[in-house]
């Protein structure tokens, strides 16, 4: 997708701004505070309905505004079709979502069409952090590329909810399992789609680090989150008295995890701090590759701060392999003149307005 038009009211600092994206990369300069981030933002958010800073929609609202509002103009390239989608969200929590003037009731038909791939200075977190991290990052694949992935994992979060409540009031084993047979075909299909896109992102992930000539290799591992002994079914039955004792369901894929093994040591404890955050930016690069084989689609990339992240010889190799991806590209940082990369556009942010467009 290409987004040809943006407009953003009372959005943090931006109190109204619309403009004209490159189709290829755009480059967002200013001083800190000038507003560059939120523009990252206001595009996430537009897709998502959160950003990448924050989940709490309401931070976003201008100071002593009521409302912030996104709009944009989108343009998928294979079908040359135009859409338009719109954001509003009101202090009190009142959302007016839109997609092509009609009025919609979950913003996942916009994720759908507007895939958004963020690359932010938390990135790191993917390997730092626990196994949510990771679980969410497998998600944003899966969902891209599988699409019956978000009605299951629907079904599967109402049933592990209803579970767990269940699970603490001391509910009876016959209102437990009456929750047993949609949790565990979601769980058993969830699983499935999980363990399919890691194989296949392992595979994209190789080939980006032969690529790259990188010293270090990297495999990928799957758990389901639950003993691999076992099928689910088993466990539930097995592991009742436990899951009682616990008030929570121990076992399924809310525990699942990517390992991520560098001469079979984690790669947390493994490699260095910048080859970590290498890694980092060739796994989101192998999501959009999967993404371009497997459904024929770009993302939008928006790279925050990517400079002070990455060292310029980096920073510049990275921004080419995703312009290489023929995908638009937002990347902001406070000076990206080091950057020397053919066609592209240069923003500058001065209080939340552009300064100039070169
Ligand atoms: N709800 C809000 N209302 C008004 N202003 C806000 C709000 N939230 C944040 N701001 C301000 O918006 C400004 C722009 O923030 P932003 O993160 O976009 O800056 P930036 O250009 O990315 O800076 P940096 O180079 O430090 O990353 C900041 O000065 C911040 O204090
Ligand atoms: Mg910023």
């Amino acid at each position: 997708m290409i987004l040809t038009k943006l407009d953003i009211s009372n959005f943090r600092n931006i109190q109204s701004l619309t403009f004209e994206p490159h189709t290829s990369l755009n480059l967002i300069s200013g001083k800190n505070g000038s507003g560059k981030s939120s523009i990252l933002e206001s595009i996430q958010c537009l897709s998502t309905g959160h950003s990448f800073r924050t989940r709490r929609a309401r931070e976003l609202i201008q100071r002593n505004s009521e409302a912030f509002a996104v709009t944009a103009l989108f343009r998928d390239p294979e079908s040359s079709r135009d859409h338009r989608a719109g954001l509003q969200r009101q202090r009190d929590g009142k959302t007016d979502m839109r997609l092509d003037f009609q009025e919609i009731s979950s913003i996942a038909e916009v994720t759908r069409l507007l895939p958004i791939k963020s690359l932010t200075p938390d990135s790191h977190k993917l390997i730092q952090e626990g196994p949510e991290e990771r679980r969410q990052f497998l998600d944003w694949g899966v969902f891209h590329v599988e699409p019956s992935f978000f009605e299951i994992w629907r079904q599967f979060k109402r049933s592990l909810s209803q579970r767990n409540q269940l699970l603490r009031d001391g509910g009876s084993s016959q209102e437990l399992s009456s929750w047993d047979a949609l949790f565990l075909e979601s769980s058993n299909k969830i699983d499935e789609f999980r363990r399919k896109y890691v194989e296949a992102l392992a595979k994209a992930l190789e080939i980006r680090l032969n690529t790259l000539e990188s010293v270090f290799h990297v495999e990928l591992q799957y758990r389901s989150g639950w003993s691999a002994d076992f099928e689910l079914s088993e466990l539930l039955v097995r592991n009742a008295d436990y899951h009682r004792r616990m008030k929570t369901t121990t076992d399924g894929p809310h525990r699942a995890e990517m390992l991520m093994l560098s001469d079979g040591i984690p790669a947390k404890q493994m490699l260095s701090r910048g080859q970590q955050k290498v890694l980092v930016y060739l796994l989101h690069l192998s999501q959009l590759d999967l993404l371009q084989t497997i459904q024929k689609r770009q993302a939008i990339v928006l790279c925050d701060d990517l400079t002070s992240e990455l060292d310029s010889d980096h920073s510049q190799r990275v921004i080419q392999q995703l312009v290489d991806l023929r995908g638009q590209i937002f990347v902001s940082g406070v000076d990206l003149s080091v950057l020397e990369i053919q066609n592209h556009e240069r923003i500058h942010m001065v209080n939340g307005n552009i300064e100039k467009v070169v």
